[in-house]
């Protein structure tokens, strides 16, 4: 897990570096929406489009309390606040995220809405049955006991609440070809095919109410931001603040592991049965 953490971990002072950026491109901190932030804290495959998708299927209401597993830096949590008012927890296994992600909410107004603890996504130390709602975005491709991250989400939630799970899968194209933004390397990736998905959340007691694979939206997206970054240049802030420079590569190795079928990204909505 030390590896994980390390892997995230930039060269350090991460809440100053993108202070510093955003005001070099003329943003105010004081005034910032959590749309603005999305180049650097969407860490996912098709960014807060697909958050607005999680938003939908999760049907939550400013009263809903939502627990966010592997909430990286914070966006998909500060997208929920603000677009439904529902109080969130983030748990992440790296510090540093947890340190932008709480300065990021202080910047754009949502600290009374969003917290985030460093924690391990399959032992939270979380309440029981406490949550009306659950999601973990682009988390399971570095556990390798996913059974122990949806039992954890089974636990988490309360009968009838629903737990939406975005992430990148294993495709039937073969080995994925590395760096990718979530691994150096294949010592900490375990993905997990369609089918082992549909088994594992069978097995933690979750009822799956629709699946949805977004494979080429995603290649599309990818395709697109190369284009508008060939055009426009880069957004203020990206990725890159902690990926570094690997991120071009990784960026470059994502466009062939999903035209080659590599990987697969998909949406799976479930619920804790009544
Ligand atoms: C690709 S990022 C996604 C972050 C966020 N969910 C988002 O979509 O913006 C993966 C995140 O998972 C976290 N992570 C990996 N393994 C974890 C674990 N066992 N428990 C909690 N967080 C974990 C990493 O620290 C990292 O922040």
């Amino acid at each position: 897990m030390d590896q994980v953490s390390r892997f995230y971990s930039g060269p350090g002072k991460l809440v100053a570096a993108i202070g510093s950026a955003l005001e070099a491109a003329g943003l105010d901190r004081t005034a910032l929406r959590p749309a603005d932030l999305a180049p650097v804290d969407e860490f996912h495959i098709r960014g807060r489009a697909a958050t607005l998708e999680i938003i939908e299927a999760l049907d939550i209401t400013a009263d809903s309390q939502v627990v966010d597993l592997g909430s990286g830096l914070g966006g998909p949590a500060r997208t929920l606040a603000e677009l439904t008012g529902c109080s969130i927890t983030g748990i992440d296994l790296t510090p540093e995220f947890c340190e932008v992600a709480t300065a990021l909410s202080a910047w754009t107004g949502l600290a009374d809405r969003t917290r985030f603890r460093v924690g391990d996504a399959t032992d939270t130390g979380l309440p029981d049955a406490a949550a009306d709602a659950a999601l973990t975005v682009h988390v399971g491709m570095n556990i390798a006991d996913k059974h122990a991250l949806y039992a954890e989400a089974f636990r988490l939630l309360r009968p009838g609440g629903r737990f939406v799970v975005y992430d990148v899968l294993q495709g039937e194209g073969g080995d994925v070809h590395y760096p990718v933004p979530w691994a150096a390397d294949a010592s900490t990736s375990f993905l997990a095919t369609p089918q082992d998905m549909r088994t594992l959340l069978a097995a933690a007691g979750l009822d799956v109410v629709s699946e949805v694979d977004s494979s080429a939206e995603s290649l599309a997206w990818f395709q697109e931001m190369r284009d508008r970054i060939h055009r426009d240049g880069p957004p203020p802030v990206t990725f890159a603040a902690f990926l570094g420079d690997a991120f071009a590569q990784m960026a470059t190795n994502q466009v062939a592991n999903l035209a080659e079928g590599r990987i697969r990204t998909a949406m799976f909505v479930c619920a804790r049965p009544h």
